[in-house]
């Protein structure tokens, strides 16, 4: 079958090339892959260069079930979150990381929720009820900006969105402000997602016994923090690491919460890049050089297949 192939280089990291099929576990379904989508993470791991196989986000059809007898039937659509390897046209997937998509979610709507939806819906589990609660949020321009602020505003957040591209997440009803100098606080909440300067500038608008929630690092600059600082505002404060995998619900549980609330009409996937997937390599690069606004996904076309080939 055809796949993307990790190929260590900056310039074009992944190439398509061809891979033996998935052979699955006894817990595990086939699933062909219709459309998968791309995440910061996994260019980071790509750049590596450690010949990890990508591919987190899929969604398509089960062409084999599972021979344990749990999961979705074949010819099942599902959307799944396999550990690696689904920028591929097969991907084995388990049937406790899968859930089942009604006609009216497409695969290409689909393929932007596991990471990215994941760790949104994650994020506000981990920070309990933020009811009236006044939320900081950096980094806020990508998937899980635009889902959290979704799903944090329905739940009766104050949402503050750092975004340079923040259109949408205003009408998803935050505020939205270009960097985290502008931000007005106090918050009783901090998500910080891009290290650097800005850890340290959002955590002094915290609440005293306020809560950072640290999940991310997209500037690749480490943080320095100065324990003095604390007493200008969040002396007391906590700051907690998070990673969306740490999850005792397990992951085609949460999926399918978010296919049902997209099907529902209260979660919509902010799709800011849609190609075939013969442009992955671009795309990265575009998601890297933050030309990307929300998820970007890529469709599994045969056709587009056949023109490279020609
Ligand atoms: N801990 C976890 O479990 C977990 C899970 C998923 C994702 N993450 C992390 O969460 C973050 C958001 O994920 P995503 O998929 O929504 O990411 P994304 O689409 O790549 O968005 C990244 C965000 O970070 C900002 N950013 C990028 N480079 C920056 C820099 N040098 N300085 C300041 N801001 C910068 C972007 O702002 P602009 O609009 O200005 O470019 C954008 O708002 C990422 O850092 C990702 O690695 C963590």
């Amino acid at each position: 079958m055809k796949a993307l192939q990790p190929t260590g280089r900056g310039d074009e990291l992944v190439v398509l090339g061809d891979r033996a099929e998935p052979e699955p576990r006894p817990d595990e379904v086939v699933v062909e892959v219709e459309a998968f989508s791309v995440n910061r993470g996994e260019i980071f791991k790509l750049e590596a260069g450690t010949g990890w196989l990508p591919g987190k986000d899929v969604a398509g059809r089960v062409v084999r079930a599972a021979a344990d007898g749990s999961g979705p039937r074949e010819g099942a659509r599902v959307v799944g979150h396999p550990p690696a390897a689904g920028w591929a046209e097969r991907v084995a997937v388990r049937t406790d990381a899968l859930a089942e998509l009604p006609d009216a979610v497409s695969a290409q709507t689909a393929a932007a929720l596991p990471l990215a939806g994941l760790t949104a819906l994650r994020l506000l589990r981990t920070a309990g009820s933020v009811a009236g609660a006044r939320v900081l949020l950096t980094g806020a321009s990508g998937g899980v900006g635009h889902y959290f602020t979704e799903l944090a505003t329905a739940a009766g957040a104050q949402v503050t969105a750092v975004s340079r591209r923040g259109g949408r997440l205003a009408e998803l009803g935050a505020q939205v402000v270009p960097d985290v100098a502008s931000a007005e606080g106090a918050f009783d909440l901090v998500l910080e997602s891009t290290g650097g300067a800005n850890l340290p500038a959002a955590l002094a608008k915290l609440v005293r016994r306020g809560t950072l929630i640290w999940f991310g690092q997209a500037s690749r600059t480490p943080v320095t923090l100065d324990f003095f600082s604390f007493f200008d505002g969040p002396e007391s404060g906590t700051i907690r690491h998070f990673h969306y995998a740490d999850s005792d619900i397990p992951d085609g549980t949460d999926l399918a919460t978010l296919v049902r609330l997209v099907a529902s009409g209260r979660l919509h996937p902010e799709i800011g890049c849609s190609r075939d997937w013969t442009d992955t390599a671009s795309v990265l690069s575009d998601l890297r050089d933050r030309r990307v606004r929300g998820n970007a996904v890529l469709t599994v076309s045969a056709e587009a297949l056949a023109a490279t080939a020609t």
